[in-house]
């Protein structure tokens, strides 16, 4: 059963874009299924279709408790937001998925500035307006850490062309 206050946000919406937000019980009960995977500060999520963020918010804070109290938090919680990735074709739902996670890291700690920038600029690269159907276009970044540093900036890639490598089969 749908709840037509919290998972619809208009008829509209519904009817052009198939927007119907996943219940809190069934989030929930989906990261469940992989929930060591979820605890995991650096395993990678991309979340298709991601809306607000239903999913990828519940990823992070399970992520930020396995760190609650872990020394190096500070670098592995910037780590575990660079690990998830989102798209969705709505740009309101882009930004509000984007504040979502920042504000989730931002409240766990009294981060300085320049860890703050960085946050900014994590969830900006990572989650993404697009087409995930038509993926030509979506740019993502790769992010890499080592001890010294928090986390910094490989490269940016076409999703499309790490879709078609995964569809390649061997002959
Ligand atoms: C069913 S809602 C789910 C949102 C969120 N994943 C959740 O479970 O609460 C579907 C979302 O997909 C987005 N969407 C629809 N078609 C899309 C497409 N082709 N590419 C990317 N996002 C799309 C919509 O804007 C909407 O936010």
């Amino acid at each position: 059963m749908i709840d037509i206050n919290t998972q619809v946000k208009s008829r509209e919406r519904v009817s052009a874009h198939g927007e119907v937000f996943t219940a809190e019980r069934e989030v929930k009960a989906m990261c469940d299924l992989v929930a060591d995977e979820c605890r995991r500060f650096d395993s990678t999520f991309l979340e298709p279709a991601c809306g607000d963020g239903n999913f990828l918010a519940e990823i992070l804070t399970r992520k930020l408790d396995a760190l609650e109290n872990d020394s190096d938090f500070e670098r592995k919680s910037l780590i575990a937001l660079a690990s998830l990735y989102g798209i969705d074709i709505l740009p309101d739902n882009v930004t509000a998925c984007r504040t979502r996670l920042y504000d989730l890291w931002d409240k766990r700690r009294n981060f300085d500035g320049a860890l703050r920038t960085r946050a900014r600029e994590i969830v900006t690269a990572n989650i993404v307006q697009g087409d995930t159907l038509n993926p030509g276009e979506i740019i993502f970044t790769e992010w890499t850490h080592d001890d010294s540093f928090i986390i910094r900036r490989v490269k940016d890639f076409k999703l499309s062309e790490e879709v078609d490598g995964q569809y390649e089969l061997p002959l």
